[in-house]
């Protein structure tokens, strides 16, 4: 919401911004936009650190202006699914305020985590990790100035986890589900869904001395993906089917691999789970095609569909980490401090490729905004302007996720591109030389990133209604993936470094970049096979 469009001219994206360019979602050939968190928040964590479920941020607009939304975007025939934000809270929520004030004992402090430190006191009551680099623990001062309890908060200080053991976190949330849900938004996407429940008592986890938060490695760890967060889901999901129409859940859930990944959409959880393991897999055939077929093996015997996704707000734009040496994604609190230079038309090419082989794949895709334009990520954002947490907690070692964000370029030569009024800074500074990229001037180029993606999910929609979800791997030979879906459609990319025979595989539909009878290297094409 904050980089896409503004319309109040202060600089920061908002619902009258989006609503006035809904025009640009419509003719890209999406069914459905996720909007990041939209309520009051202090903004310490990008809005992921909500101070009132109920209401919107004012720098956003209002509770009209998301009703607004809702209704002209379903009369667009998108839809619009948005964020709930429930394993942590903002530290400036009444819930949180209230449990500070209370002091140690008291009820209101049941719904976080407090607790006494170890070592006198002085030390935080177990080793859990932040995902933004050091401890998961605060130490609050009480009422008489003291140094007192500390308060658990998995990702910022300023995001103290909830106790969901707790019936009346449960309950608030229950009605806070309803409250979207009645006023028309068709899904949720379920925020750090892994974190929602803990191992009582909260043993060590056995985090070793400036361990990062590797999630995706960790096995019976006691604050991630603990059997009890499925409760959770369960519930959510009974609350969305007594609803009508289809409301569509989505968790993010960065876990250790696909089978653990498909216990969240067993028939009675959640409907769909972002593919991590997809988003982070390096450009590689051998790679890719055992992350593909994995993700689809995990997925048949619970019955959901797959997704696919590339970019986010929370990773490097995969059109600079596809240039790199090490292709595989690298934001967050783990991620190098200097992840090596980036060929930015090899990063472009390879994410030309990269989106016709993810709109191809059976189940439902993600675009992360401007991804569409090809845009790479900002990395040389100044650093007094850097917001993510990660920034200051890794003692400005990682500069975390602000080059991704950087507001969208919608027309025009120079900054902001139509972003905001003329003469107005964005809350983060737009490249000078994003000219070329903007969506104006790409709708203009018939070979431009948009115009790509125009046409691959128009296609997409004729295949997707026809072709089932199977997925039929064809030998192409090795570093070239090849596949066919259907009766007629196919999709080849070829990752290696020379070009390969196009000749016998069918008439071309759309091809990432130029060829002729050869498809060059990273390179993809669609086409439909002979007869
Ligand atoms: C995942 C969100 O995508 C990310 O932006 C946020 O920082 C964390 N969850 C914490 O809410």
């Amino acid at each position: 919401m904050r980089s896409f469009a503004d319309s109040d001219g202060d600089g920061v994206g908002d619902l009258g911004g989006l609503r006035g360019r809904l025009g640009h979602l419509v003719d890209l050939g999406v069914d459905a936009v996720w909007l990041t968190p939209w309520y009051p928040s202090p903004m310490a964590d990008g809005g992921y650190d909500v101070a009132d479920y109920r209401g919107i941020d004012p720098r956003f607009g209002t509770l009209a202006d998301a009703d607004a939304l809702l209704a002209e975007a379903h009369a667009l025939g998108l839809r619009v699914v948005v964020d709930l934000v429930a394993n942590h809270t903002s530290e400036q929520h009444p819930w949180f305020r209230a449990a500070l004030a209370a002091g140690p004992g008291s009820p209101e402090r049941e719904r976080y985590f407090f607790r006494d430190g170890r070592a006198d006191g002085e030390e935080p009551p177990n080793d859990w990790v932040s995902a933004f680099g050091g401890p998961a623990w605060t130490r609050v001062r009480e009422a008489d100035g003291r140094p007192g309890q500390w308060y658990l908060h998995l990702f910022a200080p300023e995001q103290p986890d909830l106790d969901w053991t707790h019936p009346g976190v449960g309950d608030d949330f229950d009605a806070i589900l309803r409250f979207w849900l009645d006023r028309g938004i068709d899904g949720i996407r379920v925020d750090a869904a892994p974190a929602m429940a803990k191992v009582p008592g909260l043993p060590d986890a056995g985090h070793g001395p400036g361990a990062s938060f590797e999630s995706r490695t960790w096995v019976g760890n006691p604050h991630w993906d603990v059997e009890e967060v499925h409760d959770i889901l369960r519930r959510w999901r009974r609350i969305g089917d007594s609803y009508d129409g289809d409301r569509v859940f989505v968790t993010e859930a960065v876990v250790n691999g696909p089978e653990r990944l498909s216990r969240y959409v067993r028939p009675d959880e959640m409907h769909t789970s972002f593919n991590f393991d997809y988003l982070t897999c390096p450009w590689d055939a051998a790679r890719l095609r055992s992350v593909i077929d994995a993700s689809l093996a995990a997925l048949a015997p619970v019955g959901a569909p797959a997704t696919w996704v590339l970019s986010s707000h929370d990773e490097t734009r995969h059109a600079t980490r596809f240039g790199r040496a090490d292709t595989s994604a690298t934001t967050g609190a783990g991620a190098p401090a200097d992840p090596g230079p980036a060929d930015p038309a090899l990063g472009l090419r390879r994410a030309r490729a990269a989106a016709l082989l993810t709109l191809a794949l059976p189940g439902s895709a993600y675009v992360y905004q401007g991804e569409e334009l090809g845009l790479p990520e900002v990395e040389d954002l100044p650093e007094e302007l850097l917001q993510d947490p990660t920034w200051e907690r890794s003692g400005h070692t990682v500069r975390g996720r602000d080059g991704c964000r950087v507001p969208l370029p919608w027309e025009g030569d120079r900054p902001p591109f139509g972003f905001t009024a003329p003469g107005v800074a964005p809350w983060l500074p737009q490249p000078a030389g994003w000219g070329p990229l903007t969506v104006a001037a790409q709708r203009a180029d018939p070979g431009s990133t948009l115009n790509l993606y125009r046409s691959a999910l128009r296609l997409r929609r004729r295949v997707t209604a026809t072709a089932g979800n199977d997925l039929e791997w064809l030998d192409a030979g090795d570093g070239v993936l090849a596949f066919q879906r259907g009766r007629s459609f196919r999709c080849l990319v070829n990752l290696t470094a020379s070009s390969r025979p196009l000749a016998g595989w069918g008439e071309v539909l759309l091809a990432s970049a130029p060829c002729d009878d050869l498809l060059p290297p990273d390179t993809a094409v669609w086409v439909a096979a002979p007869g």
